[in-house]
Parts: C-alpha cells; structure tokens; sequence
C-alpha cells in the first residue's frame, strides 16, 4: 500500500485526487488547514503551507506528494515549504498541478502583475518543484469548469456584464484533470509532462451566454479591452492547448449536470 500526502486534497481537484488514490488502495493523508473528521484510509492532518506550520508532520512517511494546494497568490512560497519539508523527509516522487499558460503569459508591469499574477506564481513554483532535488511531475491543465462556474456567478450579478474582448477559454472537468494525475502519481517521476484541457475553446462572451441561458437569465455583455502584455498573450491563445484536448466533459454537459439545465450549443 503506497503513502501518499495529498495538500489541497479537500479542493475542488484534490477532493477527486484523494478518492481516487483511495479506490486504487492507497492510503491517503490530506493536508488542511482545518482540522476534519477522517475515515477508512484517510487522515487528515493540519498544517499551512503558508507559515510552514505543521508541514514536517505532514510530509513523514509520506513516499509520493501531490500538490494540490493553490490560491490566487503565494503559491511559490508554500511550494518551497513543501520541497524543503520533503527533501528532509526523503520522498520519492513529487507531483504538481500547475496551469496551462504559465510559461507563455508574460508578467511583466504592474498591470500584468494585478489581473494575472497568478500565472506568474504558478510558473514560480514550478520552478520550485523542478530545483528542489526530489524526483518531479508537473502536469498543467486549463481552468477547472468549477473555477468558471464560480465566475459566470458573480458576474451575472452585474446588470451589464464586462467580459474580456478576445479571451478564450477551454474548461476542463476537474475529474478529467484528477484521473491524469493519479496516473501520474502511480507512474514514474516524468517531469513536464503534456498539458491536459477540456474538450473544446470557447470565447468568454459564449461560456457567459451558457450559464445565463442555463439560469434563464438575461445581461447585456460588454467586451472590454484589457491591456498589458498577458492580456495580449491570453488574447493570442497562450492558455490554450488545442493538441492536448483530452477533457472528457463538455461546459454545456458539466451545466446539465450541476445545474440540471437544458442541453445548449453556444453561438
Ligand atoms: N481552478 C482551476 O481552474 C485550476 C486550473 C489549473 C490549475 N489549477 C491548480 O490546481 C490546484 C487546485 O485548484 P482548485 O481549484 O482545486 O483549488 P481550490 O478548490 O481553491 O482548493 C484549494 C486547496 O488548497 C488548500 N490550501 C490553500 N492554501 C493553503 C495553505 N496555505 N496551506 C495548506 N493548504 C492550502 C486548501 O485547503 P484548506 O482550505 O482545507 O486548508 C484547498 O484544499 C491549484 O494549485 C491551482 O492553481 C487550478
């Protein structure tokens, strides 16, 4: 039975991270911040990435570590709590979830760093995983359909919805994104691995439309010009990649399921 540290594991991805290596026969340590009730094959330990709290505990007796843990900001800094932790605790195989784009949007001034820092902190940490010594997999993948769900609802708040112009997006079904990584975990270190998106690209103005016509709702779409240099690569398709659709779910499938919407094709 394998010993694998899952951080992140009560996210949207790492909650269908852990219950797959939990299927196979893994036993499974997640780590939180919060403390949480555990079950068969699951501990959950409590530490924060953050502040290198709790960290070393985690990692012991932990042979492969997914990393799953993320936020907007910072994601460099936890990662190297993560590797130093690891290194000293001799783990063998490193997995890391990182995103489509990271090396191809260019952070650069201050406007960049404002709307899409988190690329530049993804990218920063997989820096982290492939310096820190231990046997590395990165896989990158596209926007989870949750994380756009998650917007198209606070947007659709706004009488007039501003979408950015010439943006596009290719969602991937976090389960998708899951089922790779457990391969990977399984498998031998592989370093960067090939990048994973959802079934097909969508302009921002039509995953909008989906979900408003999912809600039967209606908003006037206002595309807005965003500036700076990785506005300009996202409009060029750098979070893209068209060679690796191998999502399974579609955005309308994944409205019919969580929504119990209409089937729609967007415009
Ligand atoms: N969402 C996307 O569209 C997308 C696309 C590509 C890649 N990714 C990457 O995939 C990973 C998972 O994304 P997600 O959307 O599933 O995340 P999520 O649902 O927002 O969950 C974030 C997870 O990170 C943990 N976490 C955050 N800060 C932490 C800290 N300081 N110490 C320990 N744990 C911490 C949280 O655990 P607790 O709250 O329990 O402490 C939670 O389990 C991230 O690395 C993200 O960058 C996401």
């Amino acid at each position: 039975m394998q010993h694998i540290l899952v951080t992140g594991g009560t996210g949207t991805l790492g909650r269908l991270v852990v219950a797959r290596l939990r299927d196979v026969g893994c036993k499974v340590r997640v780590l939180s911040r919060r403390s949480r009730e555990g079950g068969e094959d699951i501990e959950f330990v409590i530490g924060d990435l953050a502040t290198d709290e709790g960290i070393e505990a985690a990692v012991e007796g932990a042979e492969i570590i997914v990393h799953c843990a993320g936020s907007s900001k910072g994601d460099e800094d936890k990662a190297l709590n993560l590797v130093r932790a690891a290194s000293r605790a001799g783990a063998r195989h490193l997995v890391y979830i990182s995103v489509v784009g990271a090396d191809r949007i260019p952070v650069v001034s201050g406007v960049d760093r404002a709307m899409f820092g988190y690329f530049a902190s993804k990218l920063a940490a997989e820096r982290v995983v492939v310096d820190s010594g231990l046997p590395w997999t990165t896989l990158r993948a596209t926007q989870f359909h949750d994380l756009i769900l998650t917007v198209a609802r606070a947007m659709a708040k706004l009488p007039v919805v501003p979408v950015p112009a010439g943006f596009r997006f290719q969602p991937v079904d976090p389960d998708d994104v899951a089922a790779r990584l457990v391969q990977l975990t399984l498998g031998e270190p592989a370093g960067q691995v090939p990048d994973i998106g959802g079934p097909r690209a969508y302009t921002a103005a039509d995953l909008l439309r989906g979900y408003l016509h999912a809600n039967h709702r209606r908003r006037l779409i206002m595309p807005v010009w965003l500036p700076g240099q990785a506005a300009r690569a996202l409009r060029a398709g750098a979070n893209l990649t068209p060679d690796h659709a191998d999502g399974t779910r579609t955005w309308e499938d994944f409205l019919v399921d969580r929504l119990g919407s209409p089937r729609v094709v967007p415009t």
